[in-house]
């Protein structure tokens, strides 16, 4: 099968076998299905986090549950469950046009419910995972159901516990989002201050959405115009002792300090620093308006990625002295691998 169309990066690759699980029977027939016939296996939501770099010899299993509904009341906050395989962007305007808040800085992502603890999705100034209470799913090896509450998760920066290899049995079909009733809409990212002016009286959630999509507009590529994923890297997190040094050289290089001691750092300023903006390996190229991002130009393959992902850290690490970890998925015939190893 043809998985071009299943991913946002639009690349061109096959698969062995692909299921689209759409209900609780669906899912029951796939975990039959993998004892029958076992094989490499891949589960995935929207595609909008994974790079195939070449042909996967193996079952991809999308996951297409559907529905959400108000579940309860906890604490002034709603509580709001919403099905792994539905549109995540769907949903949270299904919240904002309900006048729910909670969810509006996460914006006009691509991808699915499903997906957003997994990598701990974030911007302008949220993580999901502030806004999960619990996570729903269930195991593909032993069939049996589980629940993992928010701290259980192990939220981080672009990171869960269901990034974890030996966590890789668990599946998630639905997500719970505790959505605060009387929060003041969080404007503190630079490019909402800009926008709002430092205005927080009566900014609706509706307000801050429609900002955020506009935002993003302007910088990021629509994966349904230019094949892309987003970022394509982390922002390092370094001591404060690197981030001193570096600042010293670059006075002007963004700097984020984070809870934890460490300094968040802006990838994308580095790559563009670089002279990287623009840059092409075949169909791959950095975006121009957005160097952490890079995209399909036309005809990319998973090698012209490979190949620009490397030119990119390598330039990074050469100039700056700091690692870029990739952010996406990267996939290779068997499974999932890392840049240094595929
Ligand atoms: N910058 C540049 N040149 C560039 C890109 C960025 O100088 O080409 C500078 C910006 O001017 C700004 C700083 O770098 O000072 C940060 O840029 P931006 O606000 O665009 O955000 P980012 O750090 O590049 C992160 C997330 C995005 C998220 C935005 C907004 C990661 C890996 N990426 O990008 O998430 O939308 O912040 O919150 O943390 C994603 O994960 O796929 C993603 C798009």
């Amino acid at each position: 099968v043809d998985l071009s169309s299943w991913t946002t990066l639009g690349v061109p690759v096959r698969a062995q076998e692909l299921l689209v699980l759409e209900d609780e029977a669906d899912i029951a027939r796939w975990l039959e299905r993998r004892k029958a016939a076992p094989m490499p296996e891949l589960v995935l939501g929207g595609g909008s986090n994974v790079v195939f770099l070449e042909d996967f010899a193996g079952r991809v299993v999308r996951l297409a549950t559907r529905g959400y509904e108000l579940v309860g009341e906890e604490g002034g906050a709603r509580l709001v469950r919403a099905a792994g395989g539905e549109p995540w962007d769907g949903f949270v305007r299904w919240c904002v046009t309900q006048g729910w808040g909670g969810l509006e800085n996460l914006a006009a992502i691509p991808g699915s419910v499903g997906a957003v603890p997994v990598q701990n999705v974030g911007a302008y100034g949220l993580e999901v995972g502030e806004r999960i209470a619990w996570v729903e799913g269930v195991d593909r090896d032993t069939g049996l159901a589980w629940t993992l509450s928010a701290d259980e998760c192990g939220f981080g920066y672009r990171t869960s516990r269901f990034k974890a290899a030996e966590e890789s049995s668990r599946v998630i079909t639905a997500v719970v989002f505790r959505l605060p009733r009387d929060e003041p809409p969080r404007l503190d990212y630079p490019d909402l201050q800009r926008w709002f002016g430092g205005r927080a009286q009566r900014v609706s959630p509706a307000d801050v959405y429609a900002a955020v999509a506009e935002i993003r507009a302007r910088k990021l590529p629509d994966p349904r115009v230019q094949g892309n994923v987003g970022s394509f890297f982390k922002n390092p997190l370094v001591s404060p002792a690197v981030a001193e040094r570096l600042a010293a050289l670059h006075p002007d290089l963004p700097r984020h300090p984070q809870p934890d001691g460490r300094v968040k750092l802006a990838a994308g300023w580095m790559i563009e620093r670089c002279g990287l903006k623009g840059v092409r390996e075949g169909g791959a190229m950095v975006h121009e308006r957005q160097a952490l991002v890079l995209c399909n130009a036309g005809g990319a393959t998973g090698a012209d990625f490979l190949a620009l992902a490397r030119r990119v850290r390598e330039a990074v690490a050469e100039r700056f002295g700091v690692e870029l970890e990739v952010e996406p998925v990267l996939v290779g015939r068997e499974g999932v691998r890392s840049l240094e190893r595929a």
